[in-house]
């Protein structure tokens, strides 16, 4: 089966003066319905890496295919469309907002999309994510793990093919973390939606179908099951 997205030889320099490659030369096969953990320290490159995946970020060198186009040649208009409609988002910080109700949040990302017939139900999701009591708060009421879940809900609505999730339990305690992965988890391979996070933690997953560790801007491979 071809890879849902490709990353072929990309670089990022971000300073074009400097010799320093923030991300160096990278090739990596992403399939469909797998779950990809990236690891790596502070500073590794992590989050340069995701978002040249996740087509926020042109590499400076290099392509990235998104079933077989290269993404970063299309048009503004269809990067705009593919990032809207099949991919996800998770963050660190949760990037919830505070003038909203979760119900709202969850809703937000429909309003760029126009696949009304697509989208999950917002109750069935949020009983999924055992946040169905609390869709009419505003998130400074919920607790950390809770905002995490509406994230999560968030980038789940309009049914992507894939969600990029950058350190999505960096904020959350360990026990509340394993709860979120556990959820993730699940969730993804329900849904067969591809998974990529990267996380200065170690483990954060027990099964990833794939496990890289990204080293002074170099990726490498700690296990990759076919
Ligand atoms: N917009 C930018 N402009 C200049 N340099 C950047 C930019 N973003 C990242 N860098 C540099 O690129 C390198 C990798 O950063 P990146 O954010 O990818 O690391 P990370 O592994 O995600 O770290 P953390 O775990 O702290 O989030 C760092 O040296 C960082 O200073
Ligand atoms: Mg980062």
């Amino acid at each position: 089966m071809g890879a849902l997205i490709e990353a072929n030889r990309i670089c990022k320099r971000y300073n074009q003066k400097s010799n320093n490659m923030e991300l160096k030369e990278t090739s990596l096969s992403i399939e469909k319905g797998k779950i990809y953990v990236i690891e790596g320290k502070s500073g590794a490159g992590k989050s340069t890496l995701l978002n040249i995946l996740g087509g926020m970020e042109k590499p400076t060198s290099g392509k990235v295919y998104y079933k077989g186009k290269s993404f970063y040649d299309l048009k503004d208009s269809d990067q705009a469309a593919i990032r809207g409609e099949k991919y996800g988002f998770v963050f660190q910080s949760f990037q919830l907002i505070p003038e909203l109700t979760v119900k709202e949040n969850i809703e937000l990302p429909l309003i760029f999309t126009n696949r009304q017939e697509k989208m999950d139900k917002i109750a069935e999701l949020a009983r999924h994510l055992g946040i169905e009591n609390q869709l009419h708060k505003l998130p400074d009421f919920l607790s950390g793990g809770e905002q995490q879940r509406v994230a999560i809900a968030r980038a789940l609505i309009t049914k992507p093919e894939i969600i990029f999730a950058d350190e999505p339990t960096g904020n959350l305690d360990s026990a509340t973390t394993k709860k979120i992965i556990h959820l993730f988890t699940r969730l993804c391979n329900e849904k067969n939606i591809t998974l990529v996070v990267v996380t200065h933690e170690k483990n954060l997953f027990e099964f990833p179908d794939n496990l890289f560790l990204v080293k002074n801007g170099r990726l490498q491979v700690a296990q990759e099951n076919v």
